[in-house]
């Protein structure tokens, strides 16, 4: 073997994707019951995009971005995550003209350069849902809804909702200053990471798995402190609202996501015992990311879910699902000329909609058959020199072996009353 896919990606076989097909129809069904439209963003978008937006400090953007010049010399980027581009798409496309707030969602391939372990790609999928335009909190508690209506209805059990807010533009920087101030005083016992973070993100150093971090986050000043009154009255009216609607989160103060592009609620969702390795949706709200990218202020929130991380939790919970409709019709020949005639067959079967696989090359009855079998088939039709002659064919029920000889002509209705 010369090449296998590279690090961190992989193939998705046949055989997963009954698993992908039931996750991308309770996306759309989602989407249609909460109104939320499909957007489709390119692949790569130019690098300052997701610099500006995602955050020049980010680990995403200083060591994950899959940044490449392209032969007139500009720099694009990989999309590294899926909120950027819809937002840049909204500004583009003039969405600000339409009936506020938009309300759109994706399903695309996402890119970072992290190191691979199980949940962890270079290369996954996410579907994410994004609301534009309006600041309400109950807009809030819409998207929260959602993500836990979609893990509901794609049978996960034991999940764990947190939620935090980490404030805006004009009660944060206090709340960073008192933090930087605790930190500051346990500089010393910080990991080396951490050190780091300590001038550049301060925020992120509540995330820090390490032992002697945690602790020093454990008496951390909180951001709910430092939230000023508006902020304070939109988590309040937030909270409110989740409980009207029974959603059974719990504030976690070290909640701060890993893009500096959020403001107020943050919130993510997670197997019950599971890290932060496992958190399987994401989001918050980021109001000032619109007007960043060069629009007028605009309020906006959302959030993305990793299908690989969702097939995981559905296989670690055993979770059945439905299997991929197998090929109608296996059609079986013996001879040249049945063949011949099974190549016709096989296309008249076609346009009148029925599925039909057909035998290739000159095997045995027994071999074709048996691959009818494993094809999964539910019925084959059997054609050979005599049945050629008299105009008919032979149906054969893959289940019970039982068989009867028809009018070719009467093939297609037959197939078509059995399959209804
Ligand atoms: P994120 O938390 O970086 O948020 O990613 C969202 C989800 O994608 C994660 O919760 C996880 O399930 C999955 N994910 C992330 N990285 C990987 C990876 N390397 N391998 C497998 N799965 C992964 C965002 O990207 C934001 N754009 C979410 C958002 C939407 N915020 C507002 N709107």
């Amino acid at each position: 073997m010369l090449y296998r896919a590279p690090r961190g990606t992989s193939d998705i076989l046949p055989k997963e994707q009954a698993y992908w097909r039931y996750i991308e129809q309770k996306v759309a069904e989602i989407a249609r019951l909460y109104g939320y439209e499909r957007l489709d963003a390119p692949v790569f978008e130019d690098t300052g995009l997701f610099a500006r937006s995602v955050g020049e400090d980010t680990d995403i953007v200083t060591k994950e971005m899959y940044t490449f010049e392209d032969r007139s010399g500009s720099s694009l980027t990989l999309r590294p995550e899926g909120t950027a581009p819809v937002c840049r798409a909204y500004l583009e496309h003039g969405l600000y003209n339409l009936p506020q707030p938009v309300r759109l969602y994706y399903i695309a391939s996402i890119f970072r350069y992290e190191r691979p372990q199980a949940g962890r790609y270079r290369q996954h999928y996410q579907f994410g849902y994004e609301a534009i335009g309006d600041d309400d909190p109950a807009l809030d508690a819409e998207i929260i809804d959602m993500a836990w209506q979609f893990l509901l209805s794609v049978k996960l059990r034991s999940l764990s909702l947190q939620l935090n807010s980490i404030g805006c533009q004009k009660c944060r920087p206090k709340y960073v200053a008192a933090l930087k101030a605790h930190y500051a005083k346990h500089a010393n016992d910080l990991c080396p990471e951490c050190k780091t973070r300590l001038g550049r993100n301060p925020l992120r150093l509540l995330d820090c798995k390490k032992p002697s971090c945690r602790q020093i986050a454990n008496s951390a000043p909180k951001s709910i402190d430092y939230l000023c009154h508006e902020c304070d009255e939109h988590f309040n009216r937030l909270k409110g609202y989740l409980k009207i609607l029974s959603l059974p989160y719990a504030v976690n103060h070290h909640l701060v996501r890993g893009l500096d592009y959020y403001t107020r609620t943050v919130f993510e969702i997670q197997p019950e015992g599971g890290g932060t390795q496992s958190t399987i949706v994401g989001g918050g709200r980021y109001d000032d990311l619109i007007g960043e990218l060069g629009g007028k202020p605009t309020p906006a929130i959302g959030f993305a879910a990793g299908i690989e991380r969702i097939i995981l939790n559905l296989k670690k919970q055993n979770v059945a699902v439905p299997p991929l409709p197998k090929p109608q019709v296996f059609i079986a020949y013996l001879g040249e000329e049945a063949k011949e005639g099974a190549l016709k067959l096989a296309s008249s079967l076609r346009q009148t909609g029925i599925g039909v696989t057909k035998a290739l090359g000159s095997k045995s009855l027994k071999a074709q058959l048996r691959q009818a079998n494993s094809l999964g088939a539910a019925y084959a039709v059997i054609i050979g020199e005599q049945e050629l002659k008299a105009g008919t064919v032979i149906l054969r029920d893959m289940s019970s072996a039982e068989q009867e000889t028809i009018p070719a002509r009467e093939l297609a209705g037959r197939l078509a009353s059995l399959h209804s």
